[in-house]
Order: structure tokens, then sequence, then C-alpha cells
């Protein structure tokens, strides 16, 4: 059996809807049709989404084999940002998965912790200097600079830095037309979009280029960043290291998997930590690192960062009872089953107490999904909660966050990843 199916009249009128606000009506479908749906908008392209658990733990870990990334990431993405470890699928994936890992061992990670300090102390207080300043725009810029300063601890000037965050930017806004819109692939090749993209990341790759073949001709002690980590790893079957092209797709990749997506846990979290002062005064009053990361889970829960992912099956498979057919492309709807309420009473509300330990250990352990799971998981995650830890200690413990004027109430407006629709202005006052 199948899951249920959305009427083609529903699916044709809810179109634009679906392009422009796409959480709203994946709720309304599963409050209708159950934990699972299916939605073809062309017979080539039949997608089952799911806020199952159990379906999203079969599909990304105990039947992996059978699903793999489907063309929207390893396609669309990577013809811009090429084929690293986010975008890479199969063998190939499996050898750079392979190689690189031991490099974001939390021992590894850790050892760049006063690197990221450095970065959180200078914008903080920079931006303590100004009258106001928008959350998001904020947490982007410190997330960036610390992606920067972790992968070339030196080299990468402050122009070269302000250019490649605007072509990410760039790119990441532009990627999600042909993904979320594919009637206008056609388009915005004809109107010379695509072209104008693609300069942009070739761009991209000559400015990590010449950081590479720098490197490379550096005498002395080399730094202990991530760019050396890449350099000096060596495959396992052959002892020769990555190609620099291969390296090139690797770092670029690190910068659009791993700021974006910090930038946005940070934002939500500061916002909720506004709207909920008592919270904030919790952990001002208390340095127990236990709770604050139970802040940011519950926060990464009510707004993952990454709100859905994908996979293809290769093959015919059953998941959760339900018939999945080669070729299909599962939904994992990483949203969705954060507000399951089988999983969470009251869903919607704030409350990082649900996220203790001993609580998280009763629930299904797919329930909770912000970093992915099975193999293909976030390779960043320890990464992405150290700077985040760092900069909400830093924040809280020196500064005193304001909104200025009512704080507004953003909704979660889904690109790649899921960003605040609207501006929410702040100012920050030292406390000292
Ligand atoms: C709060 C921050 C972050 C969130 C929510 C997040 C989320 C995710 C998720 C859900 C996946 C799995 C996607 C899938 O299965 O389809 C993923 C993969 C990945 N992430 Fe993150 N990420 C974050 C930060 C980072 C950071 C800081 C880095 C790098 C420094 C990073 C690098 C990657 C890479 C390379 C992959 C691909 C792994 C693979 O397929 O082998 N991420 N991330």
């Amino acid at each position: 059996m199948h899951a249920p199916r959305i009427p083609r009249s529903v699916t044709l009128r809810n179109l634009f809807r679906l392009a422009r606000r796409p959480i709203p009506v994946f709720t309304e479908y599963l409050d209708r049709y159950g934990d699972n749906f299916i939605l073809s908008i062309s017979e080539a392209r039949v997608t089952h989404f799911t806020r199952d658990a159990e379906v999203a733990r079969h599909v990304l870990q105990r039947n992996h084999r059978n699903y793999e990334k489907s063309e929207i990431q390893t396609g669309e993405m990577g013809k811009y940002l090429g084929r690293g470890l986010l975008t890479n699928a199969g063998d190939s994936w499996l050898r750079q998965r392979r190689l690189i890992q031991p490099g974001f061992h939390r021992r590894r990670i850790e050892a760049l912790q006063a690197e990221m300090q450095a970065v959180i102390d200078d914008e903080c207080a920079g931006a303590a200097e100004q009258p106001s300043f928008d959350l998001f725009r904020f947490t982007r810029e410190v997330a960036f600079r610390i992606i920067v300063r972790a992968i070339f601890t030196r080299g990468f000037g402050t122009a070269d830095t302000k250019r490649l965050h605007y072509i990410l930017d760039e790119l990441q806004a532009f990627v999600i037309y042909p993904i979320r819109l594919p009637f206008l692939r056609g388009p915005l090749r004809w109107t010379g979009q695509e072209g104008r993209h693609l300069k942009l990341a070739h761009e991209a790759r000559n400015l990590v280029r010449v950081q590479l073949q720098e490197r490379r001709g550096t005498r002395g002690p080399a730094p202990d960043d991530l760019l050396q980590m890449l350099v000096d790893t060596r495959y396992e079957d052959t002892g020769e290291p990555m190609d620099d092209e291969q390296l090139i797709d690797e770092v670029l990749i690190l910068f659009a998997a791993g700021y974006e997506t910090s930038a946005n846990a940070l934002a939500w979290t500061l916002w909720l930590l506004l709207k909920h002062p008592e919270e904030l005064r919790k952990l001002r009053d208390s340095p127990d690192p236990t709770y604050l990361i139970q802040v940011i889970e519950e926060s990464m829960r009510l707004y993952p960062p990454a709100w859905i992912t994908d996979r293809m099956a290769l093959g015919p498979d059953e998941a959760g009872g339900f018939t999945i057919d080669e070729g299909m492309t599962m939904g994992l709807f990483i949203y969705g089953i954060h507000h399951n309420p089988a999983y969470y009473d009251d869903p919607e509300t704030f409350r990082p107490d649900r996220m203790h330990p001993d609580r998280k250990r009763e629930r299904h352990p797919f329930s909770f999904l912000p970093f992915g799971g099975g193999p293909r998981q976030c390779i960043g995650n320890h990464f992405a909660m150290l700077e985040m830890q760092l900069l909400l200690r830093h924040l809280i413990d020196t500064y005193r966050l304001e909104s200025v004027g009512e704080l507004p109430e953003p909704i979660p407006k889904p690109f790649i990843t899921l960003h605040q629709d609207r501006i929410v202005p702040v100012r920050l006052r030292s406390e000292q």
C-alpha cells in the first residue's frame, strides 16, 4: 500500500503557495492525510513526504544502502558548489567521508576554540558599538567569519572574506529557484541567470585555489586548521592526498553547509531568548553547560536550520508499512518530525526542559534530527555546537541583549535553510 496521494486538483491549486511557503502546506496535508503522503507534480517527480521518525530511521540508517541523495542535492547544488561531501554520492562519497571524518573529531575541533573565540570577541565588541543591528545579519557575519577562520587561520583578508560571503549568499539564494520551481530551469538558463551564478561559483573556487597554492608554498610550521587537515590527509588504500579540485570542492562545501545553518540556529535561539526572558535569566544565573545545550537543542527542534532533506529510492522497498517504488523521492520533513505531537506534547511551545538527556532518551532516536542521522549525518555537528555555545555564553555573560522596540514575531521562511522572514532589530550593551 502506498501512502495517501494528494489529489492532483489540490496539488495544482496549491502549487504557488507550495513554492513560496511549503511548511504550512505540508503541515495541512499531514494533519489531513496522516504522517505520510505522496505529492506528485508530474509522473517523473513523485515524492513521499514523511514526519514519521521510524520512516526517517529506515531511510537514513536501517536501509540506507537503498537510498541515495537526490538529483536536487547532487545535481542542482553540485553544479555550483562542486562535489564535496554534501553533494557527493555513492563510492566517491564514502571514500571522501572516510578521509575527512578524523579531521572533525571532537578533540580536533576543540583545538579551533581559541580561533572561534577571537572572532566572537571581535564581532560582539563591534556590534556593541552600533546603536542597533539586525539579529540574523549579525549571526551570519559571526558564523561566516568563524568558518573562514577555522579553514584558513591565516591568509584570508577582509576583502576576500566579504567577496566570498557575498558569492555564497548569492548562490544559496539562487539555487532555490531551480530546485523549488523546476520548470524555471530553462528560463533561468536563457536569461543568463544560470551563467552569472556559474561565473560567481568559478570566482569562489579561484579565491580558495589561491589560498591553497599559498599554503603549499609556505615554509615553516603549518597552522592547525581545516585547510591543513584537508591537505595532510591521505587515502587509506593509495596513501595519496586529495587532488586540488576535490580539495577545493570540499572547502566550498564546508562553507556552504557550515555557515548559514549555524547562523540560522543562532538567530532563532537569540530570538527565543528575547521572547522568553526567564530562560535568558536562567542561563545568566547558571554556568551549567548542559542547560545551554538544551536551549540550543530546543531552538533547533522548533526551527531546524536543515528543515528538510531528501533521498531517492534505488530499488523498491517498504517503510513504515508503505510501499516505496524504485525512483521515488523520500522527502524527510525534519521540521514536521520536530513538530509532530506524537513525539512532543504541546510541540509549538519553547520548553528547553524537554531536551534534558533523560527525557531525550525516552523518545524515538530519530524524533530529533537537526543534524540528520545515519552515515550521512552532519560531519560538522561538534563544530556547530561548539561555536554556538561559545557565542551564546559570551553574549550572555558579557552583554545585555535587547530588542529595539517591540520584539517582532518572524515566521520561518524556508530557503535552503530556515531563515527569519523579517528584520529583528536588537542592540548589545556591555554589562561591565
Ligand atoms: C547548526 C548547524 C548545522 C546544522 C543544523 C547542520 C545540519 C546538517 C544536516 C541535517 C546534514 C545532513 C543532510 C542529509 O542527510 O541530507 C548535514 C550534513 C553536512 N554538514 Fe551540517 N549542519 C550544521 C553545521 C555544519 C558545520 C558547521 C559544518 C562544517 C564545518 C557542516 C558540514 C556538513 C557537511 C560536510 C555535511 C555533509 C555530510 C555528508 O553527507 O557526509 N555542517 N548538516
